[in-house]
C-alpha cells in the first residue's frame, strides 16, 4: 500500500488550509440523535485535523466554526455549540501549546458570551508568541459581514485623510480584514456533499483550489485531509497565466 502520507511530503504543501466543517446535523440524524450530539463528535475531528495539520507542517488552519447565520439555530443548539467552544478551549489549551500552535480568530467575536470570549482572548494571549502554525477559528463569522467592516475602517481612514482614495489596492483591503495577518487560502475544504461557499472568506479564496467530499464532518479523518491535499497538489495553478508561462 502507497503511503499517502509520506507521498504528500515529497510535492509543495499548501500554506493556507480553510475547512468550511459540515454535515454535523446529519451524522447526528443518521444515528438517531440530537444534533449536538453531532457537534460533540464534530469536535473530535476538529482535534485529529489539527493534529495532522501540525504533524505535516501546515502553517495555517482556518475552521469554520460558527457563522453570523449559525445564530438563527435553535436556542439549544446555539448553547451547546458554545459550551463546547469554552470546554475545547479549556480542555487543549495545554495541547496547542506543547504543539506550539498560535490560536487566532476572525469574526465579530464581540457578539458572542462574555464566558466564549474571556476564554478565546485568553488562549489567544497566552500562545500569541507560538510558530509551528496558526489555527484560525471563525467565530461568529461572515464574509459580507468582513466586508462590510472593511469598507467602514477604510472610509473613516480616508475621511481624516490617513489613505488617499487613489491609494487604496489590494493590500490596503488585505491589511483591514479580520485576516490581515493570513496568506489567502490555497485549498479550501467542505465536506457533507454541499457545493457551496456560504459566506466563508470571499475574498480570501480568490485563487483558491476547491474540494468538496461528500464524507460528513464527524467522519472526516487525517486520511480523509491526505487525499485532500494530495488531490490539491496533482491540480495546475495557474492564477490567470497559461500552463506555457508557468514553465
Ligand atoms: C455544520 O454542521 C457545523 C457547525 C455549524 C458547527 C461546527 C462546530 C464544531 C465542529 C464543533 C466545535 C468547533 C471547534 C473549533 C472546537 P451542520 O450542523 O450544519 O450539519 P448539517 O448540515 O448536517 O445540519
Amino acid at each position: 500500500m502507497i503511503d499517502i502520507k509520506a507521498e504528500i511530503q515529497q510535492h509543495p504543501l499548501p500554506d493556507h488550509i480553510a475547512i468550511i466543517m459540515d454535515g454535523n446535523g446529519r451524522w447526528a440524524k443518521q444515528r438517531g440523535k440530537l444534533r449536538v450530539f453531532g457537534h460533540e463528535n464534530g469536535t473530535s475531528a476538529v482535534k485529529q485535523i489539527v493534529e495532522a495539520c501540525t504533524e505535516l507542517g501546515i502553517k495555517n488552519l482556518t475552521l469554520y466554526a460558527f457563522s453570523t447565520e449559525n445564530w438563527k439555530r435553535p436556542k439549544l443548539e446555539v448553547q451547546t455549540l458554545m459550551k463546547l467552544l469554552i470546554s475545547s478551549l479549556k480542555k487543549e489549551m495545554k495541547n496547542l501549546h506543547k504543539n506550539n500552535i498560535k490560536l487566532n480568530s476572525i469574526g465579530d467575536i464581540k457578539t458572542l458570551p462574555t464566558k466564549v470570549f474571556n476564554e478565546l482572548v485568553d488562549v489567544i494571549e497566552r500562545t500569541k508568541n507560538n510558530t509551528q502554525m496558526t489555527l484560525t477559528i471563525a467565530l461568529s463569522y461572515g464574509s459580507r459581514d468582513e466586508l462590510i467592516n472593511t469598507v467602514k475602517e477604510i472610509s473613516i481612514k480616508v475621511k481624516n485623510n490617513i489613505i488617499l482614495p487613489n491609494n487604496i489596492d489590494e493590500s490596503v483591503i488585505n491589511e483591514h480584514l479580520y485576516t490581515h495577518r493570513l496568506p489567502d487560502v490555497d485549498l479550501l475544504i467542505r465536506t457533507s456533499g454541499e457545493k457551496r461557499i456560504s459566506n466563508f472568506l470571499l475574498w480570501q479564496i480568490a485563487y483558491a483550489e476547491l474540494y468538496f467530499t461528500d464524507v460528513l464532518w464527524p467522519d472526516f479523518t487525517k486520511n480523509d485531509l491526505y487525499k485532500s491535499i494530495r488531490d490539491y497538489q496533482q491540480r495546475e495553478r495557474r492564477f490567470g497565466k497559461t500552463s506555457e508561462q508557468l514553465k
